[in-house]
């Protein structure tokens, strides 16, 4: 045994006691090998060979702006369809290899400028520090502010000010690539959204029969789906539009009806609301004739369409948009404008 309690043959063989009881310690793998000695590079004795250095970094950064303005100017340019040959790769989409040539430019470039930097003109003198305790004391605290502000003075940021102001350059143009491909995500919806097909004097055209109705097509009890006179089924924005624009359409006895504007609203108890759930958009087709309640089969959410369609039960958070209506001179219902609000998920409130 060793004197600090390790069997011999489980120590280093250099550690093993010799036959006079000494330990051996010529080849001992713990002593501190100590740093290498600092060889300057050809930066550090030659002001020209750091000149070189500094045009190549700066080289870098500018060529990394240059592919950024470059990007643009090919997301710009290229239509979307536009094929080119390229050896050899053949033929690609000429805006997809445009754009991914360019970015790779520019982050290669900005990245490879950061790089030679570092490695030609920063100072690449190791600083050791010691192992010490958490919490640094006062003199370690100031020593690493003053090895900060060295490694600071010696980087030449201050100093070397082309690179400084081409790195700022590079990096402030880099994210500009992303910004540019946000108009992909497609043209704004401006009030798309906020209106519909509905417009003062279009009749109710009945979903079932493809006829435009009459009060009296409508008889208490009885739930009637319908859409707006024109909007044609074989339209290309069809679903888009009878999507916002769907009514149901019911006969409540002027009497039951609590709310004071949908009875101004209706026609002799006759009331259109919209079809589309506020919750998340659900097209509601249960109608309860007793109670005038009607339930979207999503997830339950209930309206009382002699209220004002208020939510009586269920997730959604606003009550269902009504359409005003009339009859026109031929005795057919129409509509006496578009809805005063968006229809759909009420999300539009909290905007
Ligand atoms: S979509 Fe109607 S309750 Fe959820």
């Amino acid at each position: 045994m060793s004197d600090n309690g390790i069997s011999h043959e489980n120590l280093p063989s250099s550690e093993q006691e010799s036959a006079h009881g000494e330990v051996e310690r010529a080849h001992d793998p713990f002593v501190d090998p100590g740093m290498p000695a600092h060889r300057p590079r050809i930066q550090d004795i030659d002001e020209r060979a750091a000149k070189r250095s500094e045009r190549t970094v700066a080289g870098l950064f500018t060529l990394s702006m240059l592919a950024t303005i470059g990007f643009i100017a090919c997301f710009v340019a290229f239509p979307v369809d536009k094929i080119v040959y390229v050896w050899p790769f053949g033929h690609v989409s000429a805006l997809n290899f445009s754009l991914g040539l360019t970015l790779g430019v520019a982050l290669f470039a900005v990245g490879a400028g950061a790089v030679h930097w570092a490695r030609t003109l920063m100072s690449d003198v190791e600083i050791i520090q010691e192992r010490h305790p958490i919490e640094a004391t006062p003199e370690v605290a100031a020593q690493a502010k003053r090895d900060f502000l060295q490694g600071a003075a010696e980087s030449g940021f201050g100093r070397r000010k082309l690179i400084r102001n081409t790195m700022f350059g590079a990096l402030a143009l880099v994210p500009l690539s992303g910004v540019v491909l946000l108009r992909d995500l497609g043209p704004l919806p401006e009030d798309k959204l906020r209106k519909t097909f509905w417009k003062k004097g279009l009749m109710l055209i009945n979903q079932n029969t493809n006829e435009p109705l009459r009060p009296e097509d409508v008889t208490v009890g009885s739930l009637t789906f319908a859409q707006p006179e024109g909007l044609d089924e074989h339209n290309e924005n069809f679903n888009n539009e009878i999507a916002k624009a769907a009514l149901m359409i019911v006969r409540i006895q002027p009497a039951d009806i609590k709310d004071k504007r949908e009875l101004e609203w209706s026609h002799e108890g006759i009331v259109a609301y919209s079809k589309i759930c506020t919750h998340v958009g659900c097209p509601i087709s249960l109608y309860e004739q007793q109670t005038h309640h009607v339930l979207c089969p999503c997830h339950q959410s209930t309206f009382d369409l002699s209220d004002g369609a208020r939510v009586i039960f269920g997730p959604a958070g606003h009550a269902l948009p009504q359409l005003r209506i009339g009859v026109n001179g031929e005795g057919y219902l129409e509509a006496l404008g578009d809805f005063d609000e968006p229809v759909g998920p009420s999300f539009w409130e909290r905007g």
